[in-house]
């Protein structure tokens, strides 16, 4: 008996941080990296966990509980009752770059979720994926929004307020991304509790910028559903220019920005939690492939170029 599931990565076009405060975020899925977890019987007794991208052999007893990927061992077999556990081999692989703001906690969690239940014949809708992968975020990530875990769980457009039901939208024309990684890591909860620090100081001054952000989220929906994603280029500029003001840029992230635009990007911001990560920047299909080699000569680790469809 085997079981296998498959999550895509996401990029956050709109509205990082802003969410937070309850304004709208859009996000898509990125489906060319993805998390994939099988889970099998094993001959031997036990719960083995491979994933050797992070170097992680281990039996399921031998992790701390609140290990990421035990965390969700545990919680589903809280969740279906299971006290007589059976022998598993869970691997688990993935091409989402680790925390860069592409969703890859979120992503595994995802796939391992759907994985487990589909093996133990216990299938759960895309809500109950949902929230048990939101509860295994807020293990690891402090107070995140969900939009992480609700875009993977969906794998379509969505535009995101925090705690409302899930809202997806249609794409009227297809565009193109480009996404450049700065090979910066940086921990989301750590600009997130800095944005926290600077609101509770300059409260007006902050919430004017979520409401700035949450009118460029509208827009960029409305522009993408009515198939004018040209739009979009202007409003990633803006919405860049704010997150620099909320202090979450770097001088990595402005410079990708800077050399996107330069090589004919539309558009360009940083996605995600900032300081690190990506950046992503709207290009003409024909201008994607300049727009990720100069993203690379301006330092970029690595590229994504993705048709949002
Ligand atoms: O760094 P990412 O891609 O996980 O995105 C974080 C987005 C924030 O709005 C900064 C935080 C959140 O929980 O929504």
């Amino acid at each position: 008996m085997n079981a296998f599931a498959s999550a895509p990565g996401k990029v956050i076009l709109f509205g990082e941080h802003a969410v937070v405060y309850n304004r709208p975020a859009l996000a898509v899925p990125v489906t060319q990296v993805h998390a994939d977890v099988e889970v099998l019987d094993s001959p031997r007794a036990g719960i083995f966990i491979n994933a050797p991208g992070i170097d992680l052999h281990a039996e399921l007893n031998s992790l701390p509980s609140d290990h990421p990927i035990a965390s969700v061992v545990l919680k589903l077999f809280q969740r279906f009752e299971i006290s007589q556990r059976p022998d598993l081999e869970i691997n688990i692989s993935s091409t989402i770059p680790v925390a860069s703001g592409l969703g890859s906690g979120a992503a595994i969690s995802v796939a391992l979720i759907r994985s487990l239940s589909s093996f133990l014949s216990q299938p759960l809708s895309d809500n109950e994926v949902n929230s048990l992968a939101f509860e295994i975020e807020k293990l690891h990530h402090g107070t995140p929004s969900g939009i992480d875990n609700t875009v993977i769980t969906y794998n379509k457009p969505v535009y995101f307020i925090k705690g409302q039901p899930i809202e997806t939208f249609k794409v009227g024309k297809p565009f193109t991304i480009v996404i450049g990684d700065t090979g910066v890591s940086a921990l989301t909860k750590e600009s997130v509790g800095d944005v926290r620090r600077l609101w509770l100081r300059d409260t007006a001054n902050f919430e004017n910028c979520f409401n700035e952000i949450a009118q460029i989220a509208l827009i960029a929906r409305r522009s993408i559903e009515h198939g004018k994603p040209e739009l979009l280029g202007e409003l990633m500029d803006h919405n860049h220019s704010i997150l620099q003001n909320l202090t979450v840029s770097s001088p990595e992230l402005d410079k990708l920005v800077k050399a996107a635009r330069n090589a004919g990007a539309l558009g360009a911001k940083l996605s995600g939690g900032g300081r690190g990560g990506n950046m992503i920047a709207l290009a003409e299909q024909d201008k994607a492939e300049s727009v990720a080699d100069a993203l690379i000569s301006a330092g970029a680790k690595r590229t994504i170029i993705t048709e949002i469809s």
